[in-house]
């Protein structure tokens, strides 16, 4: 078994003791640091940046260079999945992410394949592999997948969407139609991420970052099924530790308890529920992970800090929180208040783990 010199998060997730409360950030290699747009101009664009192993593990370790970080978060896309099954990724500038050959019929969703994660895929465990070497045992590596139904949005809509129509319109008209689509891509994601673990990612998270644009029951058929489906697949152990899963449903926070009961080991939590409140509905059964507005970044040290205390006060003390914001860290946010949010919970932490 490789060495783990801090293993806090994982043992966090566990709900194992740690000695303080661990903490990352979701997007910590990102647009915010010049280091990572200077490497990214170096690549040329975003995704010959994550096709780029040297350079995607160059960017994974910069966050970790300028913080006192408990966990490296793999530099991909969820949306590398879509690509690999034949959509033709593109990023627009100011627009965001855009498909050439998007998948709203049921004659393209049938053609789809599932893809073959050492192949199609082959870059991303290129990368797997070569930050975790390149971490030599620092602290651990997430790896990471979108939701069936996160990707299948972008899948229908063929890039970004506000109102979702074109998949809330298969949702409730054809929604065989859709549940073939959701199935390849639970079928893929299973296989993507149990490759990400065996080439050496040592947590997984999936970002189901718009199951919250869904009804209560739509929710469950067509994103929380899927969810179950990924957990009950995953490779849960591998070089004699656990494999912690996370969940993170943003604008679920009515749902915990639900997704609770898939069997994953913790839950990430956006900005809009106290995590006190959902440490009593569903902390006996899993870990949390969050929970800071990410807007609470713009404003001074002094009150970023009075913001981490008030969310450590409010999970109590113990272990079983993984301190993160409530999504990914902003573009326009001051690195020193990056800095400023992380030493906060470094030092007020200690208290609530005697
Ligand atoms: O957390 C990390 O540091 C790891 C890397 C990571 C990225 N995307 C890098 C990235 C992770 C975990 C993601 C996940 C992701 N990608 C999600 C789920 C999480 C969430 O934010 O809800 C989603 C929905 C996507 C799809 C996607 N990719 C969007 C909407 C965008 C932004 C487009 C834009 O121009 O603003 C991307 C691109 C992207 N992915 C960037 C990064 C750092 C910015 C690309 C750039 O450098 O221009």
């Amino acid at each position: 078994m490789a060495e783990l010199k801090n293993d806090r998060y994982l043992r966090a997730l566990l709900k194992q003791p740690v000695d303080r409360t661990p903490v990352w950030m979701m997007r910590q290699a990102g647009r915010y640091l010049p280091e990572y747009k200077a490497t990214r101009a170096e690549a040329g664009d975003f995704m010959s940046l994550c096709k780029n192993q040297d350079l995607a593990c160059e960017v994974t370790l910069q966050p970790l260079r300028r913080y006192d970080l408990d966990a490296a978060i793999l530099f991909s896309d969820i949306l590398t999945v879509p690509d690999a099954m034949g959509l033709g990724l593109y990023f627009e500038t100011g627009e965001g992410p855009r498909f050439q050959r998007p998948t709203d019929t049921i004659d393209a969703i049938k053609k789809l394949c599932v893809p073959d994660p050492e192949d199609e895929l082959g870059y991303v465990m290129r990368a797997v592999s070569t930050i975790r070497r390149e971490l030599k045992g620092e602290v651990p590596l997430i790896g990471f997948s979108g939701s069936p139904w996160t990707l299948a949005t972008y899948m229908v809509e063929g890039g970004s969407s506000k109102t979702f129509e074109k998949i809330k319109k298969m949702a409730y008209e054809e929604p065989a139609t859709l549940h073939m689509l959701l199935d390849k891509l639970a079928d893929s994601v299973i296989l993507y991420l149990n490759a990400q673990v065996a080439n050496g990612a040592q947590s997984l998270m999936i970002f189901d970052s718009w199951g919250g644009a869904l009804s209560h029951h739509a929710y469950r058929e067509f994103s929380l099924r899927y969810m179950q489906k990924i957990v009950d697949g995953l490779t849960r152990e591998a070089e004699g530790r656990t494999v912690p899963v996370t969940l993170f449903t943003k604008g679920g926070g009515l749902w915990l308890e639900a997704m609770a009961e898939t069997g994953c080991d913790a839950l990430g939590l956006d900005w809009t529920v106290d995590i006190g409140d959902a440490r009593r509905r569903v902390g006996h059964k899993v870990a949390l992970q969050g929970n800071m507005d990410p807007s609470v970044l713009y404003a001074s040290p002094a009150r970023i800090r009075q913001e981490v205390e008030q969310i450590l006060a409010s999970y109590g003390e113990g272990t079983g929180h993984v301190f993160n914001l409530g999504h990914g860290i902003h573009q326009h946010v001051n690195p020193e208040h990056a800095g400023a949010f992380i030493n906060s919970v470094n030092e007020l932490s200690v208290k609530y783990h005697k």
